[in-house]
């Protein structure tokens, strides 16, 4: 098995496992299909969701591709900052935004804020104001639509803490707009990750043009409306969700009258499928039913398994052509570290190298230092060249920022 043209047991002597491997020419690919899907929609931006894959290089990829970036830390807008995205193409999302964050990406020069609350807006105006700033703002809306997702990555419902309900959306924006400081423009929506139907993201962007047309017609200027992410990978063979440019087909249909700039936030249909997780298998350990395929990559490194049950392809890098049955777990002292039960695999003996699919997105970004492991490295493969684009961080390293009081001592 290869990454482009680099055989992946060299990346695995070289750099050790696990180590995460992503491909340039498919994020670059990623990346065009879904500009491409957009052809049809004037005025654009499409800002790459940091959070689904925040290394450097990535940004770097997808900073060439003409993106900007959707951040929801300073933390990560830095990084956008640093791959050299200009500030103007970076818009900041999150409910929790500090006023050192508020300030921080005031100083920036920022594309845009999208306001999650009546509360933050007051704040972000204030603090703006306090500046001799006007910051560009979009209103989030929650339009209680529910996204058909996991539970746990689903943000238009109601009952989510994200954006304001629908229904006070438009007091809420009066009141913004009123404010010295911030300048309201638009509003935004994001309703969920990894969506097989749009269905509900066309209910979402249905409720916000009406949303639109009532805020114009009670004499707001709307100039922005931001579409959010969401667009779901397929990580099972045989799964089918809309491709980009069906996407973009009802994008284009339902917006054709806004007569705004859409923004979009796409992370994992750019960055999933554009990176897998290089992993050693340990030893192969007995069961009662199935065997344990004990791999050196655990739920530290890769958390989606565990914490939503996600399924990742998981193939051996020198198949022998045998099948086995096997739990796939990582070494983590909790049931919750594994990534498969009682899975069809290729055959692995201690010592093989296989891989985890579909990792580029949600994957090292949300990897911690449990059980002292360390972080995991990343490195990014370019035709028949790749380099270490993330060190491995190992425990020590984390120790080292540790220190016992003397009066501990
Ligand atoms: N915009 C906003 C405001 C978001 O909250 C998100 C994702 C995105 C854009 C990008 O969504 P995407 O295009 O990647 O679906 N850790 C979870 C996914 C959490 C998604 C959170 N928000 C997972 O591993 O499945």
């Amino acid at each position: 098995m290869h990454a482009e043209d680099v055989p992946l047991p060299t990346i695995a002597e070289e750099v050790g496992t696990p180590v995460y491997v992503y491909s340039r020419a498919t994020l670059e690919r990623h990346a065009r299909v879904f500009r491409e899907g957009l052809d049809a929609v004037p005025d654009k931006l499409i800002a790459f969701a940091v959070k689904s894959n925040p290394n450097l290089s990535v940004l770097k990829v997808l900073q060439q591709q003409g993106y900007g970036a959707d951040v929801v830390s300073v933390g990560e807008m830095r990084r956008a900052l640093a791959a050299g995205m200009a500030p103007e193409m970076i818009v900041f999302s999150g409910v929790g935004k500090t006023r050192a964050e508020i300030t921080a990406a005031l100083e920036a020069g920022i594309g845009q804020f999208n306001i999650e609350s009546e509360e933050e807006g007051l704040e972000l105006a204030e603090l703006a104001a306090g500046m001799g700033l006007e910051a560009r703002c979009a209103l989030r809306i929650n339009p209680d639509v529910d996204a058909g997702t996991h539970d746990k990555i689903s943000t238009g419902k109601a009952d989510n803490k994200f954006g304001v309900p629908i229904s006070e959306a438009g007091q809420i924006f009066g009141k913004l707009a009123g404010q010295p400081g911030v300048r309201l423009r638009g509003v935004a929506v994001h309703i969920g990750s990894q969506l097989g139907d749009l269905a509900p993201l066309e209910a979402a962007f249905v409720k916000l043009g009406e949303l639109v047309t009532f805020l114009r017609g009670a004499g707001h200027a709307i100039t922005h409306v931001d579409l959010g992410g969401g667009l779901g990978v397929p990580y099972r063979k045989g799964e089918n969700p809309p491709s980009p440019a069906e996407y973009g087909a009802m994008v284009a249909r339902v917006t054709k009258d806004w007569d705004v700039r859409l923004i979009f936030e796409p992370g994992r249909v750019i960055a999933g499928n554009a990176g897998v997780l290089l992993t050693r298998v340990v030893r192969v350990k007995r069961g009662i039913k199935d065997p344990f395929v004990i791999v050196d990559a655990a739920m530290n490194d890769l958390a989606r398994p565990a914490l939503y049950g996600a399924y990742h392809g998981f193939d051996a890098v020198e198949p022998d052509g045998s099948q086995m049955t096997a739990n796939i777990v990582g070494p983590i002292c909790e049931t919750g570290d594994t990534f498969a039960m009682g899975r069809e695999c290729d055959a692995l003996k201690a010592g093989d190298l296989a891989v985890f699919r579909t990792a580029g997105a949600y994957g090292a970004t949300m990897a911690s230092s449990y059980n002292s492991r360390g972080f995991v490295a990343e490195v990014l493969v370019d035709g028949d060249k790749f380099a270490v684009v993330a060190d491995r961080i190992d425990a020590g390293a984390i120790m080292d920022a540790e220190r016992v009081p003397e009066w501990l001592a």
